[in-house]
Formats: C-alpha cells, structure tokens, sequence
C-alpha cells in the first residue's frame, strides 16, 4: 500500500507492486499461521470496528480473528441491532465510532460506494469488507494469494469467472487485480448477468461455458445475488443449475491440474456441485485461511506498529 495510503477501499486504487507486496506479506502470514503461530503483538492496544450493514459469516469472523490474532481489541456493530435503526445517518456514526478512539473501521454496505463516502470524511482508516456489486478488494487479495501459492505465479494464469457477474462485487475486484498481475480472466453466466461494461474492465466475455472453461487453470463460481437482482434475470434456479452450474462432467475441458475456487457462501447444487465442493481440486476452505492471512497483512499495513 503506499506509504500514505489511509483506507483500503478498491482493488482498482493499488498499483501491481502493491498487491504484490500485500501477497507476500500475506504468504508470510500463512507460513507462520501454518507452522502454528496465531499471535502476534503488531496491533496491541489498537481497536478496531467492523460495521456491517449486510449480512456475513466468514469476512466478519476473519477480520475479527485477524485483528484479535494481531492484539487487537474487536467490536462488531451490526445495522439492525444498533442506532442506525433510529435513524442514525453513516457520517454521525462514523463520527461516533471515531470519537471513541477506534483505529480502523472494517465495513461492508449494501450501497456501492458507502465505505468510501464515509472514509472521505473521517480520519481514520476505512477497510471496504464490500459494497454494494462495486468492490470487495480483500476477497480478491486472498483469492489472488490462494493462486499464487498453489501455482506459484498469477501471470499467465487463466481464470475463468462463472455465474452472476452483473450483481459480484467479487467478480469485480478479481478482474480488476488478476489483469493487473497479467492472468485472463473470462467469464460466462446468462446473458441477463453478464453486464455490456465487463469487456472494457479487461475481461473476456465467453460465448459458452466450453469457451470459458476450455484450458482454465482457475475456474471460480459465483453465487447467484438474488437478493440483489431484479425478477425474472434467470427462468428458474432448476435450468439456471442445469446449465451454468460448475460440475465434474464440465471440468474435463479444464487444464488437468485447474483448480476450483468459490467466495462462499455456496449454494451446493445450484452454482457448484456437491461433488466438486468436495473434490480434491476445490480449495475453497484454503480460501478462507488464506482471507485471515490478507487480513492481517492488511491491518498491519494499515494501522500496525510501524506506521
Ligand atoms: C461474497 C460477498 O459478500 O460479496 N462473499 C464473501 O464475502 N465471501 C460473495 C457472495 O455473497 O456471494
């Protein structure tokens, strides 16, 4: 991150250095994590938000145990249980939060661009967890830290991105770090979720599933965002599962090491199969260990001793 850089927001602000940097800092992470290490003193006496006006289970709990892994001090505020039900406006809490020395504030929104609205107006950091279908720039970092250690480069690396690619902020941030490392990235879904600007983000848009997956090194699914889309996108989940769902049958046109990836939460038998979730090539779970890993390397950028 440069060395003036307050939040972390998008993929699309870092330079390739950075996220090089961010991926190594994260690997080192991993090989301490792996050789049993789970804490560490970088952000002892620090306190950190997470602020989540939507919905989580693993980006909250990893940001909660990267940060209390690091000597952090973690509290959750979740909208509905908070005074942004009494009508509390982002900025007053945001203020609010900042007055009662808190270092970072971890967010995700349903709105896009609400973590960046709120870091332009306070001063400390502001971590986007995901808004809205812009930008989840953490999820890529360890989606991109999964590849790198298990192919041991990114560049060259063809990825393809299948399912709901109109409403992911996933498949966003991806293909806005994989093309700056010099991987392809395609993707594939129905043609009411691909949206027409795709293209110009650097990606290729498939016309088949057969083209998409036709020498794919990486093949990550998508959930379908229901509650972000519009009615009558897909005829139903029975044909959308038939048809785009990733399964061992349509991996045979893969590269024969390729490996499978998915953000979570998954929906087993709609998007991925059940056999493939549980299949040698799927490293979903090594996903999730390595999102602790970013996280951490995160903060510590972010807001650790050395800053
Ligand atoms: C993703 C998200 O919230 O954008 N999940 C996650 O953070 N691991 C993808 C999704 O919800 O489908």
């Amino acid at each position: 991150m440069a060395e003036n850089r307050k939040d972390l927001l998008y993929i699309k602000d870092l330079s390739p250095s950075e996220i090089e940097e961010i991926l190594c800092e994260g690997n080192k992470k991993r090989e301490e994590l792996n050789g049993g290490k789970k804490e560490w003193s970088s952000l002892r006496g620090k306190s950190v938000v997470t602020l989540f006006y939507e919905n989580s289970t693993r980006t909250r709990v990893s940001f909660n145990n990267a940060a209390a892994f690091l000597g952090a001090y973690v509290r959750h505020v979740a909208a509905e249980s908070s005074s942004i039900k009494k009508g509390e406006s982002l900025d007053d809490t945001g203020y609010t939060l900042q007055a009662m020395g808190t270092d970072a504030i971890i967010m995700r929104h349903s709105i896009s661009g609400a973590p960046k609205f709120l870091a332009e107006r306070i001063s400390i950091p502001v971590i986007n967890a995901g808004d809205g279908t812009c930008e989840h720039p953490t999820q890529a970092l360890l989606d991109m830290l999964t590849m790198k250690r298990h192919f041991g480069r990114i560049q060259g690396l063809k990825v393809a991105l299948i399912g709901d690619i109109k409403y992911s902020r996933v498949a966003r941030s991806n293909i806005a770090g994989l093309t700056k490392l010099g991987a392809q990235v395609s993707v594939f879904g129905p043609s009411t979720l691909i949206p027409p600007h795709i293209e110009a983000m650097g990606a290729r848009v498939a016309a088949s599933m057969e083209e998409a997956l036709q020498g794919a090194n990486v093949v990550m699914g998508l959930r379908l965002q229901l509650e972000r889309q519009q009615k009558g996108l897909i005829p139903s989940i029975s044909e959308y599962s038939k048809y785009f769902s990733i399964n061992e049958q349509r991996l045979s046109l893969c590269e024969k090491d390729c490996i499978v990836m998915h953000p979570g939460p998954k929906n087993r038998g709609v998007e991925i199969s059940d056999e493939v979730c549980m299949s040698e090539r799927s490293l979903i779970n090594d996903q999730v260990t390595n999102g602790l890993c970013i996280r951490m390397a995160i903060l510590e950028r972010l807001i650790g001793e050395k800053k």
